[in-house]
């Protein structure tokens, strides 16, 4: 059995299937889950199924010092499932090849700085794509740009608004983001 870290810093739903789909496998279990507010939502997800939660401000995430913590763990994959700081230099060299991260959308469209959650949803409408979708990629020292692990695609048309759009990439993203940490 593996153990991965997750940082979240939202509402959790990747997180929650993440913690659904490890009870039904003995290939990994969550040993830890990372948050950088206290009062995300997906803190009391953690605490309900004794997941420990490590809680970080600005500082310290990116200090030197906590990293051992993580170390400690040993982790086999850090999963950031909804996790908007960009991860210092030092952390993305301790786990080389071993962050993934989910973005809402097809990289390397729609990515970068500020690029989260309902913006990208809103940029693609402006845009007038017909398609969206997921990418889960490696995490390296710039927001966005790692290699592509897996990309999935949802069609979008001029009857869906930011809200549908979001819908059916949440739904693709509970569909593929546990089975492909299983995967790796
Ligand atoms: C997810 O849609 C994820 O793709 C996105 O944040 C959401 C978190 O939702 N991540 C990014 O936008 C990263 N740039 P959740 O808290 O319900 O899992």
């Amino acid at each position: 059995m593996k153990s991965i870290i997750v940082f979240a810093s939202g509402a959790g739903s990747n997180f929650s299937s993440i913690m659904q789909y490890a009870k039904t496998t003995d290939t990994f279990s969550i040993a830890l889950l990372v948050v950088n507010k206290e009062d995300a939502p997906v803190i009391q997800l953690a605490k309900e199924q004794a997941i420990p939660v490590l809680l970080l401000n600005k500082e310290t995430f990116n200090s030197t010092e906590w990293i051992a913590t993580l170390t400690a763990y040993q982790p086999s994959l850090i999963v950031l499932a909804g996790f908007l700081w960009k991860l210092p230099e030092h952390l993305v060299n301790a786990f080389p090849n071993k962050i993934i991260n989910i973005h809402p959308a097809l990289l390397p469209k729609y990515g970068g700085k500020g690029m989260y959650g309902m913006r990208v949803h809103q940029a693609v409408k402006d845009a007038k794509e017909n398609e969206s979708g997921i990418t889960i990629h490696y995490v390296n020292e710039k927001y966005d740009e790692g290699e592509v692990i897996l990309q999935k695609k949802i069609s979008v048309d001029s009857n869906d608004n930011i809200e549908s759009v979001s819908s059916k990439i949440q739904q693709l993203e509970h569909e593929w983001f546990a089975k492909t940490i299983e995967e790796i």
